[in-house]
């Protein structure tokens, strides 16, 4: 029986981030160089981008490149990059067809010219489109996105327009790169490690995390139902007891 019938349509996870991790080690486990493993990966976000839209998910957040994946060798960088390029250019009619809209996080500025011209068009092209959000996060670190925040808060605060004694928790997410988008509630990370690795810190607050050992070239639409399934099993509390979240239910049922 496949996990896809196991899963409870009524509660599927809103939101559901995935840092696709382990491109290289695949590689290097066939005997190829870590390219060969990016571009292999490629097919898992096909995959899985379809799986997620199929299934009618709001939105899906995809680590693509960390702040920290800069420092890597030169050839790495720019063969990401390229593959970025290609990709974005190829999938816009395939978005446009599944009415999937893209969308991105992270510090584009860094980006390579040519990437981020072919970004802001998929991005324009797609914005009508109204059924899953993909948000890729590109560029990205939390700690970048947190200083941005702050600082752009500050600049609020100097001309007037904001008073630091109205900082609520409703008042932070909207200086954040994902403003308009609501916090995950399933993150997924492939290929063993288990880490965050700068992702989503201040969103990830209430998120189920789900680690795998799959790599991510190897993922697909079954690891990605699997992980649904797991995510319904779980009780989430928010710091509740569990009579409580019970009583809770039995209320909204
Ligand atoms: C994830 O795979 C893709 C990116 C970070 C761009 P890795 O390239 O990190 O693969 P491993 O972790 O070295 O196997
Ligand atoms: C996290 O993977 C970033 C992305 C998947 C884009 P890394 O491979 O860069 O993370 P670390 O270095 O293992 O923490
Ligand atoms: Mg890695």
């Amino acid at each position: 029986m496949s996990f896809l019938e196991k899963i409870d349509r009524s509660r599927l996870p809103g939101h559901i981030a995935i840092i696709m991790d382990g491109n290289g080690r695949w590689a290097r486990e066939k005997g190829h160089d870590r390219l060969f493993g990016h571009l292999h990966g490629v097919e898992s976000v096909r995959n899985i981008v379809e799986g997620a839209a199929e299934l009618g998910i709001g939105y899906l957040t995809l680590y693509a490149f960390s702040t920290e994946n800069w420092d890597r060798p030169a050839d790495e960088v720019s063969g990401l990059m390229e593959l970025l390029v290609d990709t974005i250019r190829k999938e816009v009619p395939t978005l446009n067809k599944n009415n999937i809209r893209l969308m991105v996080i992270g510090d584009t500025d860094m980006l390579p010219e040519n990437a981020r011209r072919e970004l802001n068009e998929a991005i324009a092209e797609t914005s009508v489109n109204t059924g899953l959000r993909l948000v890729m996060a590109l560029s990205y670190s939390s700690r970048w996105e947190i200083v941005r925040a702050v600082k752009l808060m500050a600049a609020d605060v100097k001309t007037g327009k904001l008073q630091p004694e109205d900082i609520s928790q409703e008042t932070i997410p909207q200086y954040l790169a994902t403003r308009e988008i609501p916090d995950p509630e399933l993150m997924i990370r492939t290929s063993g490690e288990f880490r965050i690795s700068n992702f989503l810190l201040y969103q990830l607050a209430y998120t189920e995390l789900y680690f795998t050992d799959t790599l991510w070239p190897d993922f697909r639409k079954e690891n990605l139902y699997e992980a649904i399934v797991n995510f319904q099993q779980r009780e989430r509390r928010f710091g509740k007891t569990s009579d409580q979240m019970k009583q809770e239910q039995e209320l909204n049922s």
